[in-house]
This record gives structure tokens, C-alpha cells and sequence, in this order.
């Protein structure tokens, strides 16, 4: 069993002097007081008392091993959160801490992952970020309870969480800047009153708000210091819910159905408090979080859940098993029998290669376990067919990926060959990628047919859980149509809930489409006149397929671009194949009943048959005579 504590920190043992890099104060700085030892300051103001383990890894893995504990998620602490300062302020911040969390990992001899911050003050700078760090290697994010007097319910906060979904980043709330300063000045009232109230007031406003129904199950949220005051008086909430309206808000359901919607860790100190967290909660939603190495937290790390009298199994599920669900990770193989130590040592023996500890293997190069931690179906229990239609889907992402990758380099390479149209490299190396997009498309069309042994019915027993989610927001489909020059701008409002994806899709709507770049480079080796700046769209049309037709004429000088041509033409007439193929696997699985999307359904999709990437060479063929 791998021993995951979910909640502790760090500070990196420098960085930079932030006041003077901002030219604001109160700024949090770290004073060095003797070796080992360090104080946190706020501009002229003592914060806190740390040592080592805050960035010393060896440190942190001796102190690891004397607790049991086998791998911890290391997060920053709110102090540099900054979401009170101008946003590129506090961006900078967070990249500077995420780095420094990173570094802290890379010489944790694996045994440390991160969760980054980001700038929360600031939902499109925050999505991004996140996603730079989940690129990176951070596990997931953790952030505030709160943005000023903003709750997690805000609905920047929100999308901020859907992005977080998305992005499968396990998110920690930690509570910070505790309301009511004014009346807990002295005996750590912020920490051990002020902070679990702002936990519940965050639980307790995403229920109530709505948020949870809006939000993809698949969010996997956690709330430290055992969910704060909230799990203890969840049975007030209760209360007030049903009997009277007005303390109801908008969610769906009762606040107590909500519990399998977050995961709280265990950093309660006190038995009866741990039980009645687990009886509240579930076994399977609470995990080992200890606030470690600060002064709050648990001294002796995992204790409280070892001595407990948690039925082993619980134990099991408090101090590993939830974690790895919560993170997505897959835990190692746990020891094996005498017999298959036995097996695995012939088997040993006998192989040429011995893979060696710490070098790359074929699972961590590809990241298997990873991959394979991806599916979370959404029908519980979770119904059989719908791990297919989650596989099938993201393989057709993957494939996706590629194609957009290779249709960025047959760009590169038209672009190139307008450049230097004496070279032909450029046109063959085009035409060659070309053909590996229309292999891919071919096996996409293909590939429908296994969704197809899904029964309708089957379908159908989950389908209601998946609204509003919609092919109509593929980004990476979508990415495709605007990179060949199939542009649409209404198209973009699909992607708002994600910031990222909307803005990618704005950027392939501005920059010129492989269409544009095809006879972008026609225009330059002399095959099409450029034309006059009154030009109507119709009339350069016809100017288009009028060149693309003269290079057929000639086939004998441009056997190189008729290639491309051919290419660019099989590839458009592929993806009209795989828009009938859905329509039919749609007609087939839900008749015509309308979308998920909110579109008519196939009778909308039938009217995508005539969209066509590169229409000038199909003109072409007409303009082509005997
Ligand atoms: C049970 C299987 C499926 C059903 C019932 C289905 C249904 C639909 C429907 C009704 C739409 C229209 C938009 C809406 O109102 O939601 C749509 C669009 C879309 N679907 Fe599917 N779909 C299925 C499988 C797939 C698969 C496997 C993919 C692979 C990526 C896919 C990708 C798309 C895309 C990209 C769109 C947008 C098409 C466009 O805007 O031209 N669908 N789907």
C-alpha cells in the first residue's frame, strides 16, 4: 500500500524580492534566523516559524520515512496566493512558486508531486496557467475558498473549476483570509475558528448555488482540514433545506446528497471527530491530509488514521487508495505472493534485458498508467457499454491531436514552398504528410462501427448523464475545420465554458488556413495571378480553379503539386465519409431524436454533408475537359 498524504507544503529555501520586483510592499519574503531554521515575513511582519523540510528534500524524505509515508503532494501556501494584487503580479508569483515546486519534485526521488496556484483573481489567466502546470507535471491545483467576496460559487470560480475538470487536475480548497479578523485578534483564532467557518461557507455555497449540478462529476475537489465546520453541522443544513425555502438556494437535491461530490482530508486531531468525519462523509471520501511540516499539523504523520478504529479496509482507503482516486494516478503493484516472486525471479533468468530501476520503460515513456486512469464513467454503478463510448471518444482526440499536428506541418512545408519555388522538397514532403491525415481519417471513419455494437437502449441508460456535453464541443475538431478553412465564427460559443479551447479556436479563426497557404504558394511559383483588390469572392474562386485546373493540364511539369492536389482532395472527401458515418451511427443509436448540444440531431448533421475544406478543387474538375 503507497501512503499518500494529499495536504502539506513547502516554501522554496529563496526567491526573489518580490517587493522590489512589483515596487509594492507586503510582499512575503523568507529570513534565514540559523541554519536549518527560517522565518516567514510579510513586508516588516513575522508570519510564521519553518524549518527545513519546508525545502529540503532530504529533510522531507528522512522525516517521509519515519512517518510511513510514501508520497506526498507538496502545494505552496496561501500567503502567495496574491489574488489581491494586479494580475500580472500574481501571475508572476505563481510561476515562480510552481517552479519552485517542481524543482523541489525533481529531486524528490519521485516520491514528491505538486499541486501549482494560480492567479484565482483572474479566470482566463488562471485556466491558463493551470494548464501550462498540468503540461508541465503538477498533479493538480490548489487554490483559495475564496477571491475577495467572491465564494467558490462565483461563476468565474466556477468555470475556473469546469477548466480544472477538464484538464483532470485534482483540486485542493484551502482556506485562507478568514472573514471576521477583527473579532479573533489573539490565540490563532483565524486558524483553529476563522478557517474551518470559510471552509464550510465554500462547501456549503457550491451546494446551495447549484454548482454541483452544473459541474462535471468527473471535478475532483477536495476540502482541507476535514471539510472545516461542514461535515459537523450538515445536519443543520439539512434542516433548513427542507423546511424552509428560502434557506434552499438552487441546487436539485438535498445538501446531504452532495457528499459524493468532494473528498475531505483527515486533518481533524481527534478520534471521535475522524469517525464521525467517515461516517458523515463515506470511506471512500476522506484522505490523508496533515498540514505537515507547519505548526498545525499532524506531528506524527497518518497516525490518527492508523490508531483509529476504522475497520482495516477504511484504513486502507483513508491513507491510500482515495488519494490515488483523487489524483489519478495508479498506485504501484502491491507485494506480491511468494509464488509470483518466485515466477517473476525465473522469469528474470531468462530475459535478455533486465529493465533497471529509475530508467525509461515502455509504460513510463508512453505514461500507461496514466492513460489508463482517464476513463471515469459517469453511470453509477458505472454501466458496461459506457467505458467504450469513453475509449472510442478519446481515441478519436488522440487521433485528432495528430492530424492537427501534421496538417500544421504540411502548412510549414506550402509555406515553405512558396518561399523557394525552385526547391520541390517541400511540395513532395507536404504531399507525403497529406497522405498520412487521409490513412488517419480512413481508420476514424472506420471506427464508428465499434461504437455500433453499443445497443441503443444501452445507450440510452446513461445518455441523460452526459448532458449538455456535446460533440459540437470537440475543440479539436473544430480545429480541424478552421485549419483547412472551413471557418465559422458562430461556432466559437461552444467553447466559452473553456478559455483556452475558445481562445486556440480564435487564433486558427485568424491565422491563414491551409487553403489560404495553398494558393498562398501558387501565387508565388506563378500558377496563380494575384488578384486585383476589387476582386469579388466569386471571381477569385474562379481564379483559383481556373490555376488548380491548369496545373491538371500539365501534368507532366507538376506531377509534385497535382500529388498535393490529389492529396488535399482525398483528405476533404475522407472527412465528408466520416461526417456520413456519424450521421449514420447517430440515425442508428438515437434515431433522430435531437442532441445532447441542443441541435436537431441528424437532420442538423445531414446538413454538414456539402461543407467541403478546398471546393476549388472540385471545380476544377469541372472546368476540366476531354
Ligand atoms: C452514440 C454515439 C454518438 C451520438 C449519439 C452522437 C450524436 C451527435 C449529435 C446529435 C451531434 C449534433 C450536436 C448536438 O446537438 O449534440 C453530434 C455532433 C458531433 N459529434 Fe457525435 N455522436 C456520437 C458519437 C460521436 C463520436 C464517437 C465522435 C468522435 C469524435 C463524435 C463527434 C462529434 C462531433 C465532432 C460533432 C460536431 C459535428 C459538427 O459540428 O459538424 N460523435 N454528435
Amino acid at each position: 500500500m503507497q501512503v499518500i498524504d494529499i495536504h502539506n507544503h513547502f516554501f522554496p529555501e529563496s526567491w526573489p524580492d518580490l517587493a522590489a520586483r512589483f515596487g509594492t510592499p507586503n510582499w512575503p519574503w523568507i529570513k534565514h534566523t540559523e541554519p536549518g531554521k527560517a522565518e516567514i515575513m510579510v513586508g516588516d511582519r513575522f508570519f510564521r516559524k519553518i524549518y527545513s523540510a519546508c525545502w529540503d528534500p532530504e529533510v522531507r524524505l528522512q522525516e517521509m520515512d519515519r512517518d510511513g509515508v510514501d508520497l506526498q503532494i507538496i502545494s505552496a501556501t496561501p500567503v502567495l496566493f496574491a489574488y489581491d494584487r494586479p494580475i500580472e503580479h500574481a501571475l508572476d508569483c505563481a510561476r515562480i512558486f510552481n517552479q519552485a515546486a517542481l524543482d523541489l519534485c525533481a529531486r524528490g526521488k519521485g516520491r514528491l508531486k505538486s499541486l501549482c496556484q494560480v492567479p484565482l483573481q483572474n479566470v482566463d489567466t488562471a485556466c491558463q496557467e493551470l494548464s501550462r502546470c498540468m503540461k508541465e507535471g503538477h498533479v493538480g491545483v490548489q487554490i483559495g475558498n475564496h477571491v475577495g467576496v467572491r465564494n467558490l460559487d462565483d461563476a468565474e470560480i466556477v468555470t475556473f473549476l469546469h477548466h480544472c475538470a477538464g484538464e483532470n487536475a485534482a483540486v485542493l480548497v484551502h482556506p485562507w483570509d478568514m472573514f471576521g479578523m477583527e473579532r479573533m485578534p489573539k490565540y490563532m483564532m483565524p486558524w483553529t475558528v476563522g478557517m474551518p467557518a470559510e471552509t464550510q461557507l465554500s462547501i456549503v455555497a457550491l451546494i446551495l448555488s447549484g454548482a454541483f449540478d452544473r459541474l462535471p462529476p468527473s471535478l475532483r475537489i477536495c476540502f482541507a482540514h476535514g471539510g472545516g465546520s461542514f461535515p459537523y453541522l450538515l445536519g443543520r443544513l439539512e434542516n433548513a433545506w427542507h423546511h424552509h425555502p428560502v434557506a434552499r438556494g438552487q441546487c436539485e437535491h438535498p445538501p446531504s446528497q452532495y457528499l459524493n461530490r468532494f473528498f475531505a482530508d483527515s486533518a481533524v486531531f481527534d478520534q471521535r471527530s475522524l469517525q464521525y468525519l467517515v461516517n458523515t462523509m463515506g470511506a471512500d471520501r476522506v484522505m490523508l491530509g496533515s498540514d505537515y511540516p507547519f505548526p498545525l499539523g499532524e506531528e506524527s504523520v497518518g497516525s490518527l488514521i492508523r490508531q483509529s478504529a476504522l475497520p482495516e479496509e477504511s484504513k486502507k482507503k483513508l491513507l491510500s487508495s482515495n488519494a490515488a482516486n483523487f489524483l489519478g494516478i495508479k498506485q504501484p503493484e502491491t507485494q506480491g505472493t511468494e509464488r509470483n516472486v518466485a515466477a517473476e525471479k525465473a522469469a528474470d533468468i531468462s530475459s535478455p534485458i533486465t529493465p533497471e530501476a529509475g530508467k525509461l520503460t515502455y509504460s513510463s515513456y508512453l505514461q500507461v498508467p496514466e492513460l489508463l486512469q482517464l476513463q471515469h464513467p459517469q453511470s453509477i454503478p458505472a454501466h458496461h457499454d459506457e467505458l467504450l463510448f469513453i475509449i472510442v471518444h478519446q481515441t478519436y482526440e488522440l487521433w485528432f491531436k495528430e492530424l492537427l499536428h501534421d496538417l500544421d506541418a504540411v502548412v510549414l512545408n506550402l509555406r515553405r514552398a512558396g518561399e523557394a519555388p525552385q526547391s520541390h522538397d517541400e511540395v513532395y514532403e507536404a504531399a507525403r504528410l497529406l497522405r498520412r491525415c487521409t490513412e488517419i481519417t480512413r481508420v476514424l471513419v472506420e471506427q464508428f462501427t465499434i461504437l455500433e455494437t453499443m445497443l441503443p437502449t444501452h445507450f440510452l441508460a446513461f445518455r441523460g448523464l452526459l448532458e449538455p456535453a456535446s460533440g459540437f464541443q470537440s475543440e479539436q475538431f473544430r480545429e480541424i475545420e478552421f485549419l483547412c478553412g472551413l471557418k465559422d465564427e458562430k461556432m466559437l460559443r461552444y467553447h466559452r465554458p473553456t478559455p483556452e479551447a475558445y481562445a486556440s479556436l480564435k487564433r486558427r479563426l485568424e491565422e491563414p488556413s491551409l487553403r489560404d497557404v495553398f494558393f498562398g504558394a501558387l501565387q508565388a511559383i506563378g500558377k496563380l495571378q494575384p488578384s486585383s483588390p476589387d476582386a469579388t469572392e466569386k471571381e477569385r474562386f474562379d481564379a483559383r480553379a481556373r490555376a488548380v485546373h491548369e496545373l491538371y493540364k500539365d501534368e507532366r511539369n507538376h506531377r509534385d503539386w497535382i500529388d498535393v492536389c490529389e492529396r488535399l482532395t482525398e483528405f476533404d472527401e475522407l472527412v465528408v465519409s466520416w461526417r456520413l458515418r456519424h450521421i449514420q451511427l447517430v440515425e442508428r443509436i438515437i434515431g433522430f431524436r435531437m442532441g445532447t448540444g441542443g441541435s436537431a440531431g441528424a437532420s442538423y448533421l445531414k446538413l454538414t454533408l456539402d461543407k467541403k475544406f478546398f471546393p476549388e478543387l472540385w471545380e476544377a474538375r469541372t472546368l476540366l475537359t476531354s
